[in-house]
């Protein structure tokens, strides 16, 4: 395998490359874009969480000024189902019968030639329903429970002889409640058909996903349908799969035969594109007055829509957490009538490790052993489902140059025992190593005949820097100036990508544009292979190496030749190559793939009189294998170290127990931090290249948020005594 060569561009701290766009402007989102002819639309949103429909009046909204039409289950046409996929499953096509099964459920979508003329029509359709009493509650008995979906449960060893066999076992009960993607940009879809012919523009993470579906609900072939999504708007997972508002969006300009706009509202945000579903999780940690981990037992129940996939396999962290013989991990899915949640930053793992990392904590002071000691001490250094070695893991460098860089020596055990005037003073960490994802992913790279490159692929970039990477990556192998690289994406004619998801992108898709860059190279020798005038005649690939843009032999660098050079030669405009990725297959590695691990460390400060609650530091020790570029990957740490604050503090999606409705749909309403709230945030990036891809890159999306609910429990628990089992941790429970 060729592995990337210590290149000029790739590690530095690099401005983003569509800075300039964005800071002027200039960056079109997919609200940005219009259509001539454009109109717009609205969605009418169900007002019951449970039952049927029995009558739709839409005279008065037909007769609204503006309005072009108003399309509902009773004149919706058929509608098929997308494809299903892991992190992009389609949801059951919209308007196709009378059932409501949650608030705010689409049943009517209203098109008129203004958005206000839209949304005021909206108001004036009158729906009937008959409402039944809604099932919200995980613990309602009358719900329907879905025994491990995707068949991601695992066991190893014996986790009953285990326990037997442990001089400490504690047990605990971890809930978290329904969480909801709130990206600044509100989610728009623009639609415009041309016969059979389609172009949207969608707040998408997927582009190819969102053309997949839609050439399969509307019968049509995907290659009449362009996806485009430049520039997204924020996601946190809202993008990932092919919401019912985007297929109503392509429905309304079909019956209305004009392009369409709809930009979601942002209460509309809260029941249309996914959720964190709360979950319940029952944890079990057994072991030994030493400190050995000798069984644990994770099951988790997370709420799912009524008629949707989506899954949250909340106990899985535990089962690659930890050297421990004797695991079971069990997830199951209760049915409710909630909108269908998706994937919210850090899926599952951030529930998940919130259980785990605060019962090990638990542990650790059930036997007096340092919280730090007892994840050293059980530092998986083997995959413990696979039995192989990691690819690559510096754990135990997060641990202990976390701790370091930190001060964590200066903890003393002693809830309680620290101080600092009338605050209470808390030191709390936990552990994460996330799992790894990767799928398959395409690239095409071209220079010019004026020596700039051109490199594209369907991918998209959610904020955290894949334009910037991607172009610094490319100009490395190429060895072209950074300045004449152009790297784009977010645009379905170009090669495929996988989501912006699951941590998985940047890994794919750098192996991708590294093997399109490095066939290029290629190509250029191809021709040159018989040129009499060629100084690089008969030069293999492994035989050069290109500086500003000019090939040449490594054994004799005077003899070689721009590309620019080369191409005018030969009366050539441009040359490109393909480049594609797959994931490493660990049986032919010989190594389990590994994802990114990390160790949080936090400060926090409690007034016990109050019962107030401030994070004071936080230090994120990351193994994120070969880190692309320092600043954005440091921005995407402290960026996910912000959400994990969050979700442990502040973040939690109101459901009223009687009616459905969300009571806190608005960002007045929905808890997140200010400035105030998050200190100085510290990064450090530890390990080196992992051997399992050519650029050695692994995935840091979500690392970075996942963690700091448990670390900040943890110090929660330092600080005051007391075990908090409940996200958020708000101030009833520390009173
Ligand atoms: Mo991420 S929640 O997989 O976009």
């Amino acid at each position: 395998m060729t592995t990337l060569e210590t290149g000029r561009t790739v590690g530095a701290g690099l401005d983003r490359v569509d800075a300039p766009l964005k800071v002027t402007g200039a960056a079109q989102y997919p609200n940005d874009f219009s259509f001539p002819g454009m109109v717009h639309a609205a969605l009418v949103g169900s007002t019951v969480a449970a039952g049927r429909i029995t009558g739709i009046d839409v005279s008065k909204a037909v007769a609204a000024p503006g309005v072009l039409d108003v399309v509902t289950h009773l004149t919706a046409p058929k509608l098929e189902r997308g494809p299903m996929t892991l992190l992009g499953a389609s949801p059951t096509a919209p308007l196709q019968d009378d059932r409501v099964l949650h608030y705010g459920q689409h049943v009517g979508i209203v098109i008129a030639e203004t958005p206000e003329q839209a949304r005021h029509a909206a108001r004036l359709v009158r729906v009937r329903y008959e409402a039944t009493e809604p099932l919200l509650d995980v613990a309602d008995p009358r719900a329907e429970i879905v025994e491990n979906p995707w068949g991601l449960d695992t066991e190893r060893g014996d986790v009953d002889a285990g326990s037997a066999r442990a001089d400490v076992v504690i047990e605990g009960t971890y809930t978290t409640p329904d969480n909801t993607n709130n990206p600044l940009g509100l989610m728009t879809t623009v639609a415009a058909w041309h016969g059979d012919a389609l172009t949207v523009h969608d707040s998408t993470q997927w582009p190819y996903n969102v053309r997949a579906s839609l050439a399969a609900i509307f019968k049509v072939p995907e290659s009449g349908i362009r996806v485009l999504a430049p520039f997204v708007g924020g996601a946190f997972g809202a993008g990932l799969r092919v919401w019912p508002h985007v297929v109503l969006t392509v429905l309304a300009a079909r019956q209305v035969r004009r392009p369409v706009k709809l930009v979601l509202t942002r209460p509309e945000m809260f029941t249309s594109v996914g959720h964190r579903p709360n979950s319940v999780q029952q944890i079990k940690i057994g072991a030994t007055r030493e400190g050995d981990l000798v069984a644990i037992e994770h099951q988790g129940i997370s709420s799912a829509a009524m008629d949707d996939e989506d899954y949250e396999p909340v106990s899985l962290c535990s089962s690659i957490s930890y050297a421990c013989p004797n695991v079971r991990t069990r997830d199951r899915l209760v049915r409710l009538n909630i909108p269908c949640p998706g994937s919210m930053r850090a899926p599952a793992e951030s529930q998940g490790n919130f259980a785990l990392e605060s019962a090990i904590d638990e542990v650790a002071e059930a036997i007096g052993m340092d919280p730090l000691e007892i994840r050293l001490r059980n530092c998986a250094d083997e995959h413990p489902l696979l039995g192989l070695p990691w690819s690559s893991k510096a754990l135990r460098e997060c641990y202990l140059q976390g701790a370091e860089r930190f001060g964590w020596s200066r903890r003393t055990p002693e809830p309680g025992s620290m101080r600092d005037g009338g605050w209470l003073v808390g030191y709390g960490m936990a552990s994460v190593s996330y799992p790894f994802y990767q799928v398959p992913c395409q690239a095409r790279a071209s220079v010019r005949h004026d020596g700039s490159a051109y490199v594209r692929s369907a991918a998209t970039d959610i904020g955290t820097g894949t334009y910037t990477v991607m172009t610094q990556l490319a100009a490395d192998v190429l060895g072209i100036d950074v300045t004449l690289v152009r790297f784009d994406l977010g645009d379905s004619d170009m090669p495929y990508a996988p989501p912006a998801g699951g941590s998985g992108l940047t890994r794919a898709l750098s192996e991708a544009v590294h093997t399109a860059c490095r066939r290029l190279i290629q190509e250029f020798l191809d021709i040159v292979h018989d040129d009499p005038a060629s100084p690089l005649r008969g030069a293999a690939l492994d035989d050069v190496t290109v500086t500003d843009g000019r090939i040449h032999r490594l054994d004799a660098p005077e003899r070689g030749e721009t590309y620019a050079e080369l191409l005018a030669r030969h009366g050539l405009e441009e040359l490109s190559a393909d480049g594609r990725s797959a994931p490493p297959a660990a049986e032919e590695l010989g190594m389990a793939p590994a994802g990114a691990f990390g160790a949080k460390f936090v400060e926090v400060r409690v007034d016990p009189g109050l019962g107030l609650l401030r994070v004071a530091r936080v230090l994120s020790a990351i193994d994120g294998g070969r880190i692309l570029n320092e600043k954005t990957a440091r921005s995407q740490i402290i960026g996910g170290t912000v959400g994990g604050i969050s979700q442990a503090m502040f973040e939690e999606t109101a459901t009223d127990p009687l009616t459905g409705r969300i009571a806190n749909a608005t960002f007045g309403d929905y808890l997140m931090p200010v400035n105030a709230d998050v200190p100085d945030l510290d990064v450090i990036f530890v390990g080196g290249p992992d051997p399992a891809t050519p650029t050695g890159t692994k995935g840091i999306g979500e690392v970075g948020l996942v963690g700091l609910a448990a670390a900040i429990g943890n110090a929660v628990r330092h600080a005051t005594g007391r075990r908090i089992r409940s996200l958020p941790i708000t101030i009833d429970q520390l009173l």
